[in-house]
C-alpha cells in the first residue's frame, strides 16, 4: 500500500507498508521522517490524521487513543493501512541523515540473565544479525504469546554488534514483565525485535556537559550513554552529572558499573543516588567513597545539586517514570533555562 505524508510547510514523503504492517515501523524502515516517541502506542506523538484512505487498528486498546479527537485521527504506531493513504502529519517532514541507522526486524535470543535487584533483571540478546545503534536507543521486543511489542533501552554501547543488553523491571500486573519474571529460566527465549529507534542519543563528537537523571531502570539507555562518553574521551574536555533515582537501598542495582564510569573518568563524571524512601546507610556510604548519596525524589534532589552549575554547553538526558520526566522537564525549561532543543528524554509509561 502506498502511504502518502502532508507535511507542515508543503512538505511530502511517500513510502510502502502492507497491511499488516505498523506505519509507524513501515515508515522508520524505508526512512520516512514520521513523528514518534514511545513507539508502543502510549503518548500520543504518533498521532496524524486521515486525508483519504482506510486504516485499521491492531490494538485498539492503545492508551493514547484517548488524545484523539476524531475518527480520521490515528496512532501511527497501532495502526496499518488497509487501502493507499494519504495522512497529514503536523511537523515539516526532513529528509533522514545519511548516518542514521535505519530500523529494521530482526530476530534474537536471550542467552544470559540475572536478577540485579528484587523485580529488576538484566539479560542478553543475541541477534541474528550485527547492527549499529546510537547510545540512547531502544529496541521494541515481541515475545511468542504476549500482544504487542515492549520498549527496551539498550545498556551497552558498540559500534556494530550482535549482542544487545538490556534491564528490565517488573511491572505490577504488567503482561510481559510478568510472564519473563515468572519463567523458571529465561534463556533461551526468542523474540522478534524492531529497531534500532528513539532520539534521545547521545552524540560523542558534540561538545556538551551532560546531566542525566533516570529514575529506576530509566538508567537504561543512559548506560550507554555514559559508556560512550568514556570510551569517546568526551570525559577529558566534558563533565556528566549523574543522578539516579530508586526508592531504597534494595533497589538499587548497576553500582559497580557506575563506580568504574567514575574511576575511569578521572572525575570528570560524578555520581548521585537518591532514594526516594530513606536514607543510605551507613555501610553503604563506606562502601562506596565514590558516589554520592542523598534523599529524596531524583529530579529534585538534582536540581538543587546542580544550583549554579549549569553551563552553557548543558544537554540534559531523562528517563523512567513520567511523573519523574516530566518534572525533570520542567525545572530545567523555567528554572535552570536549558533550552528545549537540549532536552532529551524517554517516558516509561
Ligand atoms: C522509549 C522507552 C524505553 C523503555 N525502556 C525500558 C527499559 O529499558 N527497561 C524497562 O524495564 N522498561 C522500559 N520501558 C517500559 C517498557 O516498555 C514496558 O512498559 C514495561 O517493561 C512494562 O511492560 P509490561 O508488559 O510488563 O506492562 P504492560 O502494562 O502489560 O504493557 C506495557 C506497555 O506495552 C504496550 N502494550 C501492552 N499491551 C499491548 C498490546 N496488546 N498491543 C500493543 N502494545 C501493547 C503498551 O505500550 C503498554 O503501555 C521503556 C518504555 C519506553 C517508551
Ligand atoms: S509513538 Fe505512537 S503513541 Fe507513542
Amino acid at each position: 500500500m502506498k502511504v502518502e505524508l502532508i507535511g507542515a510547510g508543503e512538505t511530502t514523503q511517500v513510502y510502502e507498508s502492507k497491511a499488516s504492517s505498523r506505519l509507524l515501523y513501515s515508515g522508520l524502515k524505508e526512512g520516512a521522517d514520521v513523528p514518534y516517541e514511545c513507539a508502543t502506542g502510549t503518548c500520543g506523538t504518533c498521532k496524524v490524521k486521515r486525508i483519504s484512505g482506510e486504516f485499521s487498528w491492531l490494538w485498539a486498546e492503545a492508551p493514547a487513543r484517548a488524545l484523539l479527537k476524531s475518527t480520521d485521527d490515528f496512532l501511527l504506531c497501532q495502526c496499518a493501512a488497509s487501502t493507499d493513504l494519504k495522512i497529514e502529519v503536523r511537523s515539516k517532514l526532513k529528509p533522514l541523515k545519511a548516518v542514521d541507522q535505519r530500523p529494521q526486524w530482526l530476530t534474537g535470543e536471550i542467552y544470559a540473565a540475572a536478577t540485579v535487584a528484587p523485580g529488576v533483571m538484566t539479560f542478553s540478546v543475541k541477534l541474528s544479525q550485527p547492527i549499529s545503534f546510537m547510545p540512547g536507543q531502544f529496541m521494541v521486543l515481541e515475545f511468542a504469546g504476549i500482544q504487542g511489542g515492549r520498549a527496551w533501552s539498550m545498556t551497552n554501547q558498540a559500534k556494530f554488534t550482535d549482542t544487545l543488553d538490556f534491564v528490565i523491571k517488573k511491572k505490577p500486573q504488567g503482561h510481559l514483565s510478568d510472564y519473563l519474571f515468572e519463567q523458571e529460566n529465561v534463556i533461551g527465549l526468542k523474540a522478534n525485535l524492531f529497531g534500532p529507534i528513539g532520539k534521545a542519543v547521545y552524540e560523542g563528537e558534540l561538545d556538551r556537559d551532560l546531566v542525566c537523571i533516570a529514575g529506576g531502570t530509566g538508567m537504561a539507555g543512559m548506560m550507554s550513554i555514559l559508556a560512550a562518553f568514556i570510551a569517546s574521551g568526551a570525559y577529558l574536555r566534558n563533565r556528566a552529572d549523574v543522578f539516579f533515582g530508586v526508592r531504597t537501598p534494595a533497589d538499587l542495582f548497576f553500582v559497580s558499573e557506575l563506580r568504574q564510569f567514575v574511576e575511569q573518568s578521572k572525575g570528570a563524571l560524578k555520581v548521585l543516588v537518591a532514594f526516594s524512601d530513606g536514607p543510605a546507610s551507613a555501610e553503604l556510604i563506606a562502601a562506596n567513597p565514590l558516589l554520592t548519596f542523598d534523599q529524596g525524589f531524583v529530579h529534585e534532589v538534582a536540581m538543587r545539586v546542580m544550583e549554579g552549575q549549569f553551563t552553557p554547553k548543558t544537554r540534559a538526558y531523562l528517563a523512567g517514570p513520567p511523573p519523574l520526566v516530566d518534572g525533570a522537564l520542567r525545572m530545567l525549561l523555567l528554572k535552570a533555562r536549558i533550552p528545549a532543543t537540549e532536552i532529551l528524554y524517554d517516558k516509561f509509561g
